[in-house]
This record gives C-alpha cells, sequence and structure tokens, in this order.
C-alpha cells in the first residue's frame, strides 16, 4: 500500500496543507522545528490510532486553535481507503474510515499500515523491556485485528486481578480471575513467539547485509516455557500459583506476558546490556526492516515506512545499503539534508521541501 495524499488542518505548526506522496522514496527536506516529523506523526496517526511522541492527543492541536483534523489517502493493491480523525481540545477524538464513523480503535488496525522507525525506535535494543514488548504488540496489532483484542482482554483481566490483590481478594476468587488470566495470556505469548521466531529469521538476514556478513544477530522470546497453548498455559498457571503470596503482598501480577522480552544476540553478546552504539541500532534496523516484512507477507501488502531523522544516524555506506534495500516499497524520509551521493545511487525519488508548516515540491 501507499499513502497517496495527507491532508492536514489546524495539526501541529500546520495551518493548512496537502501533501500528495509518491509510491517510492519520499524525502521531506528542511531545517530543524519546520514541520517534518509532524507529518510523519500524522500519518502514524491514522495507522495506529495514537502519536508515536506524545499519548496526550491535545498537544497535536495547534496551539491557537480547538480542533485540528487530519486525513490520509492509502492506495492499496485492489482498493483505497481513506481515514480521518478529528481532534478536539474539550472532546475525545473522533476517527472514520472511508466516511464511516468508528468507535473501537480496534477498527484502524490494519487500514494504513505503517512501520515506524526513529532514533527513539533505535532505543529499542538498549531500553527496557516494555519498549519491546510495544514494539511487538504495535506490529501484531497491525497484523491482526484479533491480536488487538486479545492484548485489550488480557490488560483488563490483568488490571482487574491487581485491583483485587490489592484489595486482599481471597484464594477461591483469584482462582477464577488466574483462569481467564492463563487462558488469555497464553494465547498472547504463543502469537509472540511465533512472531519473534519468524522476525529472528528475516533480522538475521537484514543484519548480515547491513553488516556485510560481518556480524549474526539472533532472537529469542523470554517467556513462559512450552510450545502448545496447553503447555504455555500450564507453565504461566503454576507460576502464577508460586508467585501468589508474593502477589497479593505486592498488590501485583509479577508473572505473564507483560513481564516478557525479546533477547537480542550478537554472537554471544547480550547486546542490550552490552552491545555497543552502533551494534544496537543496526540490530534496532535490521529488526525494523525485517518487521516490514513479516506484515507484507501477512497482509500480502507492503506497509508503509516511515524513517523520522534516521539518516544521519548512518554512515554513507549504510545509508546507501539501506535504500537500495527499501527502494521497491513506499517509504517517508525526513532529513534537514540530502547527500548528492545518496540520490545519485538510489535514482528514483521524490522530495518535499518543509519551511514553517508548509510544504513544497523540491
Ligand atoms: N501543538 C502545536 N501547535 C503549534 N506548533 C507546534 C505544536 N506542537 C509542536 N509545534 C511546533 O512544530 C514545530 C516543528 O516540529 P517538528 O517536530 O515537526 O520539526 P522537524 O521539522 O521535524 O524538526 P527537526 O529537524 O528538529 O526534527 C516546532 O517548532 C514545534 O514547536
Ligand atoms: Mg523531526
Amino acid at each position: 500500500m501507499f499513502v497517496s495524499e495527507v491532508f492536514v488542518q489546524n495539526y501541529r505548526n500546520y495551518i493548512k496543507e496537502k501533501v500528495s506522496f509518491e509510491n517510492k522514496t519520499n524525502f521531506l527536506v528542511g531545517k530543524n522545528a519546520q514541520g517534518k516529523t509532524n507529518l510523519m506523526e500524522a500519518i502514524y496517526l491514522c495507522s495506529v490510532g495514537r502519536s508515536a511522541r506524545t499519548p496526550r492527543d491535545r498537544e497535536l492541536i495547534n496551539f491557537d486553535s480547538d480542533r485540528a483534523y487530519v486525513k490520509v489517502f492509502v492506495k492499496k493493491r485492489f482498493s483505497a481507503d481513506r481515514v480521518e480523525m478529528t481532534l478536539d481540545k474539550s472532546a475525545n477524538k473522533r476517527v472514520a474510515v472511508n466516511g464511516l464513523p468508528i468507535t473501537r480503535i480496534g477498527e484502524l488496525m490494519g487500514v494504513v499500515t505503517t512501520v515506524f522507525f526513529s532514533p527513539d525506535e533505535m532505543k529499542i535494543v538498549k531500553d527496557g523491556p516494555s519498549d519491546r514488548r510495544r514494539f511487538m504488540d504495535i506490529s501484531l496489532c497491525q497484523m491482526s485485528k484479533a491480536y488487538f483484542y486479545l492484548l485489550s482482554s488480557y490488560n483488563k483481566t490483568l488490571s482487574q486481578r491487581n485491583k483485587l490483590l490489592k484489595n486482599g481478594a481471597t484464594d477461591d476468587v483469584l482462582d477464577v480471575w488466574d483462569m481467564q488470566l492463563v487462558g488469555l495470556g497464553s494465547k498472547i505469548i504463543k502469537t509472540r513467539r511465533g512472531f519473534v521466531q519468524r522476525l529472528g529469521e528475516k533480522a538475521a538476514h537484514n543484519h548480515s547485509y547491513l553488516t556485510d556478513g560481518g556480524e549474526s544477530l539472533k532472537l529469542g522470546y523470554e517467556s513462559e516455557s512450552g510450545e502448545t497453548v496447553e503447555e504455555i498455559a500450564l507453565s504461566f498457571k503454576e507460576h502464577l500459583l508460586k508467585d501468589r503470596e508474593k502477589d497479593k503482598l505486592m498488590g501485583y501480577t509479577r508473572s505473564g506476558p507483560h513481564k516478557d522480552d525479546i533477547a537480542f544476540f550478537v554472537g554471544d553478546t547480550d547486546i542490550r546490556a552490552f552491545g555497543s552504539q552502533g551494534q544496537q541500532r543496526t540490530a534496532a534496523l535490521a529488526v525494523k526492516l525485517a518487521e516490514i516484512d513479516l506484515i507484507a507477507g501477512e497482509k500480502e501488502e507492503y506497509p508503509v515506512l516511515l524513517l523520522d531523522d534516521v539518516l544521519s544516524e548512518l554512515d554513507l555506506d549504510r545509508q546507501i545499503r539501506l535504500l537500495n534495500k527499501i527502494k521497491d516499497y513506499q517509504t517517508i524520509i525526513t532529513c534537514t539534508h540530502i547527500d548528492d551521493n545518496l540520490t545519485k545511487a538510489i535514482g528514483n525519488y521524490a522530495k518535499f521541501m518543509v519551511e514553517n508548516g508548509k510544504v513544497t515540491r523540491g
């Protein structure tokens, strides 16, 4: 799929602007603080329902306005879709897909599929486990609405169990909640384990390409043991039971998929803790590129790749390798300047200049 048009009104530093993108590499070029990331954020917002930079929708509305509006058009192999979002300072946001209002954000999943990569995302290797889980969950939610609803149910059940723990619930009440938590949680673990397995294979391949065969990357999903949902459920259930007294003391559930992690190894080194910055960055990039292939395989359609400020973090050789790898699908890239050697190497691209909330074709 590709984003053919974005329209923003009173969004961040944009008053009213329409941009038509092409189904290839698109550069958004401009000085700092002109609105490059803001435009990308608007696309991401219509993809997963929230900004990657803030959980507070109000911040997205232009300072001098009470309401922002964003519209994104995508073209797919056999169809075209339109997502509209209205953000109001004093009301919840409203979302419509092809003109029809949606009430559950789950319905938005998969309409505009994106893979977002920024210097912040480059930290997924070294950040805490919760960032790696978030990465995994956003990716899986975009591939499957069923996963989105599964995860929402799990989170609701978990918060209910935690509330009961704090309020001194009895064992027979907890037994009932544990059964629910195990049922939902073991399905999540099974899905994530399969995801990390497939992601790992593709990431290893990309990593070898990016490092010119110099290093080998290995991913692993750290969770309950077991291959089948039943085996995982058994392990999870035992864990909950074993931890129950501690859980009661802390008023918090210590085991389950909300504590899981993805392990990153280069050779025998756990690069989450011991990798160099370059190693962590390259591994993160390899994983993001793998995510694109996975989504493409699942949805039979390439997602849109959003690269915010990523080029400046790579040397020219890796920039060229990266852009050659992604030239077959739509990419939107923000940068402050483009190296002539880079444009020569990739050939086919579209360039847009961004200045003070205005976008012109360069
Ligand atoms: N709600 C808002 N209303 C008006 N302006 C805003 C709002 N939120 C952010 N801005 C402004 O938008 C401007 C552009 O931000 P953006 O993050 O898109 O810059 P950028 O072009 O990506 O710059 P950089 O190269 O530094 O990343 C900033 O000056 C910021 O103050
Ligand atoms: Mg920016």
